[in-house]
């Protein structure tokens, strides 16, 4: 029996035309993806409205999700329209009220060479109950550990594209981010100043102003952290978009991650191993609890995701319509 663990209520995901039970294996070890990473994929969430489930943002994921094949040279075995078709199907046939979603391109089985010539790209998705991606009690504030490994930069690849390779800096990252105590990394850009998590986006807040960085600095610009921004806005609170060197992150008044994966976390403490010639130092960040401003974000963003602000309405998909 397959391990379900990190997978609750999973019963069956969709492959290149068909759903397959949950425990049936059929991708061949020899696929071109499992070897190098070639793949690209998208981290959806659905959330429970008064009209049933709706996908978050699902069409700013589907151009993403292209947008990254794109950049992998992919040809995709089918449309944008068939895609959002798929996701909502999955959601439905494993009846989740609230999930993560997880769409993959991927060079499949035909050879070895890194080109990838006679291994044609697969879709393949599937559907979760994924809870708070850094445990339960990460809503209270977490700690990150700032990494001595910098961001790849924004001049070596394409990083608007989810590129499956590339992710081994983040799960490195992580693993080093637990390793020194901590629940979470942060990569620093190679000019010093503060890029994003492994797989989030980062915003501080400092005399009232809530600021994130953007492209130029190194990092994805997330649909969370977008989201985020308008909001923000909505509520009539100060944004700014720019550079936020270390320095200002260790002053900030308060500091929280935003992802689908991760929604709206605040950081209360911070150890920095940015350079090892200086070791190990520890921090803590504005209060050391969960600031008020973000607590107030973080609340009005799951009003927006479970369609209780009407003009964030725009921003849900029905997986039954
Ligand atoms: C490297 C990286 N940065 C930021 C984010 C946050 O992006 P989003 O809010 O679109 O999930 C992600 C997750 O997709 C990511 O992988």
């Amino acid at each position: 029996m397959i391990n379900m663990e990190n997978f609750p209520k999973a019963s069956k995901y969709w492959y290149m035309g068909k759903f397959y039970d949950w425990s049936e294996l059929i991708i061949h070890p020899m696929s071109h993806g499992l070897h190098y990473g070639t793949i690209v994929f998208e981290g959806i969430r659905a959330y429970p409205t008064s009209k049933g489930t709706a996908v978050f943002r699902l069409p700013e994921h589907t151009n993403r999700f292209f947008y990254s094949a794109g950049v992998a040279k992919m040809v995709p075995p089918y449309d944008a329209a068939k895609v959002n078709d798929v996701i909502k199907q999955v959601v439905r046939e494993n009846k989740l009220a609230s999930c993560y979603i997880r769409p993959l391109f991927f060079y499949s089985y035909g050879n070895l060479g890194l080109v990838p010539k006679a291994s044609p790209v697969e879709f393949l998705c599937s559907a979760w109950e994924w809870g708070a991606y850094l445990g339960e009690n990460a809503g209270a504030g977490t700690s990150v550990y700032i990494l001595p490994t910098r961001r790849i930069h924004h001049t070596q690849v394409d990083m608007k594209a989810k590129l499956g390779g590339l992710y081994m800096l983040s799960t490195i990252g992580g693993l080093e981010a637990r390793a020194q105590g901590c629940d979470e990394a942060l990569f620093l850009n190679i000019e010093g100043r503060v890029a994003e998590g492994p797989g989030e986006n980062i915003f501080i807040v400092k005399n009232g102003v809530v600021k994130t960085n953007d492209r130029s600095e190194s990092i994805l610009e997330g649909i969370t952290r977008t989201s985020i921004l308008e909001i923000a806005a909505d509520m009539g609170i100060k944004t700014a978009v720019g550079p936020i060197t270390k320095a200002d992150f260790l002053a900030a008044d308060e500091a929280f991650f935003t992802g689908t994966a991760v929604e709206i976390i605040p950081v209360v403490k911070v150890i920095d191993g940015s350079d090892p010639k200086a070791g190990r130092r520890e921090y803590t960040l504005g209060t050391g609890q969960a600031g008020a401003l973000t607590a107030k974000l973080r609340a009005r963003f799951f009003e927006a995701i479970t369609g209780k602000v009407p003009r964030f309405k725009k921003w849900l998909t029905y997986v039954n319509d």
